[in-house]
């Protein structure tokens, strides 16, 4: 078994990002700019924002977070969106969710402009990626995409199953490792809450992506000899430690990692890569945005 090392990718994509930052800071261009809003005070939502612009700035970023009270109305924040939408120096922006019950999530990620949408979320950009052609792509799916392109993992022709059809993770997944490209090519089944049989899927999986928001229900057992096994989970469950809590996957990594050929760990795995992907994003969103042409895709 072989580790997937989010760690390990997402600081050599940063490295990447930020000698590419640097050259354009040096030829007199300003600096990428991302915008992250939230909406009260959820403390898996301000860790997710917090990492998001501390990893923005270590590239070479400028990056804001716009922290809202839950009490702020749908209206106001569509206004924000709208003047960011105006705001020239601002090249990508993301409205962390989940949301507050009064405010409708769709409307919200339709409100951002398709080019500063780098959270990919926006059915302009969903559209493009069914389409296959380049886009911003949602960043958790682009992040696993390029860490099975960062360990070269085989996927033309190979049965892929995705667990959980949510539109950020389990849709757009599915689609991209249909696609007619490197990392792509594959049979997909998608599996959800009501598959029957669950089992008799994940074991004729080659590539196993788990983002069913259950922890750790995936267990060895349900695993094909030899797949690749990516969980998307990432689950506070409380525990008697200084933190309170602990990080658990969707899959059971003890056992799954005895018959998987190459695992993704959590913390560590694919919640680094959402980061890298989203990085991407931005500076792709970015380069379109000064008009430098060449964008860096998977
Ligand atoms: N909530 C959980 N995942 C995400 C994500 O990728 N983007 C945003 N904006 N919110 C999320």
């Amino acid at each position: 078994m072989q580790l997937l090392d989010g760690k390990l990718v997402s600081e050599t994509i940063k490295e990447k990002l930020k000698t590419e930052i640097e050259s354009y800071v040096s030829q007199g261009k300003r600096k990428p700019k991302l915008v992250a809003i939230i909406v009260g005070d959820n403390g898996a939502s301000q860790t997710y924002v917090a990492s998001k612009e501390r990893n923005s700035k270590a590239v070479g970023m400028d990056s804001d977070i716009i922290r809202l009270e839950t009490t702020i109305t749908e209206t106001e924040l569509l206004d924000l969106i709208a003047k960011l939408n105006n705001d020239d120096t601002v090249d990508g922006m993301l409205v962390q969710l989940p949301l507050p019950k009064h405010i409708d999530a769709n409307k919200v990620t339709d409100a951002i402009l398709p080019h500063k949408d780098v959270d990919g979320f926006h059915p302009y950009n969903t559209g493009q990626m069914v389409k296959g052609v380049d886009t911003l792509l949602p960043a958790t799916p682009y992040g696993i995409l390029l860490m099975l392109e960062h360990y070269n993992i085989p996927t033309v022709g190979k049965h892929c199953v995705v667990i959980g059809r949510s539109d950020i993770v389990g849709k757009p997944m599915s689609i991209l490792m249909s696609r007619n490209a490197y990392p792509g090519n594959c049979t997909v089944t998608m599996c959800h809450s009501k598959t029957q049989d669950l089992n008799s899927y994940t074991l004729r999986a080659d590539i196993l992506i788990v983002a069913s928001g259950i922890p750790e229900m995936v267990t060895g057992d349900m695993v094909k000899p030899g797949a690749v096994v990516i969980d998307v989970g990432i689950t506070r469950m409380d525990a008697d430690n200084e933190k309170g809590y602990v990080i658990k996957g969707d899959v059971h990594f003890e056992s799954a990692k005895e018959v998987a050929s190459y695992i993704t760990p959590v913390p560590g795995g694919v919640g680094l890569m959402t980061i890298a992907g989203l990085l991407m994003n931005t500076l792709n969103a970015y380069k379109k945005h000064v008009g430098i042409e060449e964008a860096y895709t998977v």
